[in-house]
């Protein structure tokens, strides 16, 4: 089973339709889209976005989790104000809800994997397994030129696999939140690979995907279009405005606007202001370095672009002193790039790129089900 059969266990009980959407809920966002297949291609039909916070009577831009009456409402009023027309979806998971890890198995007969791969997960996981939902991904080797003789042998090695687990729990919550708003996700996949598709091209290189949010950043090494290395740092974007609030004395919803108006290039006037959010930046910076550096240092391979996702690398400068702070090519995700998009609003779309990756990815994934 791979791992973008996680919709297996839930099914997919629709006839054909030719819109789909892609749902992300953020800790402070939904984001979704819909797209079409046209000749072959995923043509844009609506998107949207819609912040969480005034659902809880707390500011824009802050993380917050919403009991699920209030978490329907809010999809309800993002699937009205995009003026969607299809319940085909595909929902992402936060990579909070889950647990990620790589472990290596012994070679065994292919009837016997999932076992073997239970058994070993077993040893990483916290709750009984009876609790999760499992699903596993042999990671293809990579020497693809090995002699009969050298096959063998890696045979031996047995195979290094991908093991996600996710709580029932959350799967339960998000069953709730999609029927209380008659939506069909075929399927549930953690964020991460949403992202991966939403973002990568087709290669060999090795980047590094970065999602800044609102809670949490999160940090993704892929290989050949294989997730390698997650990891989640406490720590978003939300933490920059509680800060900014803090120090100068001014509400969070002032300091949120600040942090959007000016973010990192106020000039000297704002002095502070960008001493605050540098601060906070560093902080994120030197783990995404140390998490990177230490990939390159263990796999012995060089981290080729750092791709940038998530609503707080809109941050003005931000691009900037992520060049600086990695010794490597830094970019803007662009996942609307995979898509068929009116040219005029080009330069909206190179600029939302960013926070749709997941809805984008998600979305992807649901029209590739469409024969
Ligand atoms: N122009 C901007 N400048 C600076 N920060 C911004 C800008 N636009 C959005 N943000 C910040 O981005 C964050 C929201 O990003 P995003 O929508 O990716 O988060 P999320 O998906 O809700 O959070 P998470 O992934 O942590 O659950 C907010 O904290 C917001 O303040
Ligand atoms: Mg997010």
């Amino acid at each position: 089973m791979s791992m973008f059969q996680l919709s297996s266990l839930f099914g997919s009980f629709f006839k054909k339709e030719t819109s789909v959407l892609g749902i992300d809920i953020g800790s402070s966002t939904i984001k979704i889209v819909q797209i079409k297949k046209k000749r072959g291609r995923a043509v844009l039909e609506t998107y949207g976005e819609l912040a969480l916070g005034p659902y809880a009577s707390i500011e824009v831009g802050r993380a917050i989790s919403l009991q699920s009456d209030k978490m329907i409402e809010a999809v309800k009023d993002i699937l009205r104000e995009a003026k969607t027309t299809t319940l085909a979806c595909g929902t992402a998971l936060p990579l909070s809800s889950s647990l990620i890890t790589f472990v290596t198995v012994p070679p065994v007969p292919d009837k016997q994997l999932g076992e073997v791969v239970a058994i070993e997960a077993r040893k990483y996981i916290p709750v009984p397994l009876n609790e999760v939902l499992l699903d596993w991904s042999i990671i293809p080797k990579e020497d693809v030129y090995v002699t009969d003789d050298d096959s063998s042998k890696t045979e031996k090695m047995g195979n290094d696999v991908l093991v996600v687990a996710i709580h029932n729990e959350y799967l339960n919550n998000y069953q709730t939140i999609m029927s209380g708003c008659s939506l069909n996700p075929s399927f549930y996949e953690i964020e991460i690979f949403s992202a991966i598709r939403a973002v990568m091209d087709q290669g060999l290189a090795t980047n590094m995907i970065i999602d800044f949010g609102a809670r949490s950043t999160k940090l993704y090494i892929v290989e050949r279009g294989i997730l390698r290395t997650a990891h989640i740092i406490n720590k978003g974007s939300q933490d920059i405005t509680l800060a900014l609030s803090k120090a100068l004395s001014v509400s969070v919803s002032e300091a949120e606007s600040m942090k959007r108006l000016y973010g990192l290039k106020g000039g000297p006037e704002y002095k502070e202001l960008t001493e605050i959010i540098t601060v906070n930046l560093d902080y994120i910076f030197y783990e995404a370095n140390a998490t990177l550096l230490n990939y390159q240092k263990k796999h012995s391979k060089n981290i080729s672009k750092v791709v940038l996702t998530g609503g707080g690398v809109l941050l003005k400068g931000f691009t900037d002193i992520a060049k600086i702070s990695f010794q490597t090519d830094v970019v803007y995700a662009d996942p609307f790039s995979k898509l068929e998009t009116p040219a005029f609003l080009a330069e909206e779309f190179a600029q939302a790129g960013p926070e749709f990756a997941v809805a984008i990815g998600a979305a992807l994934r649901r029209l590739g089900e469409i024969q």
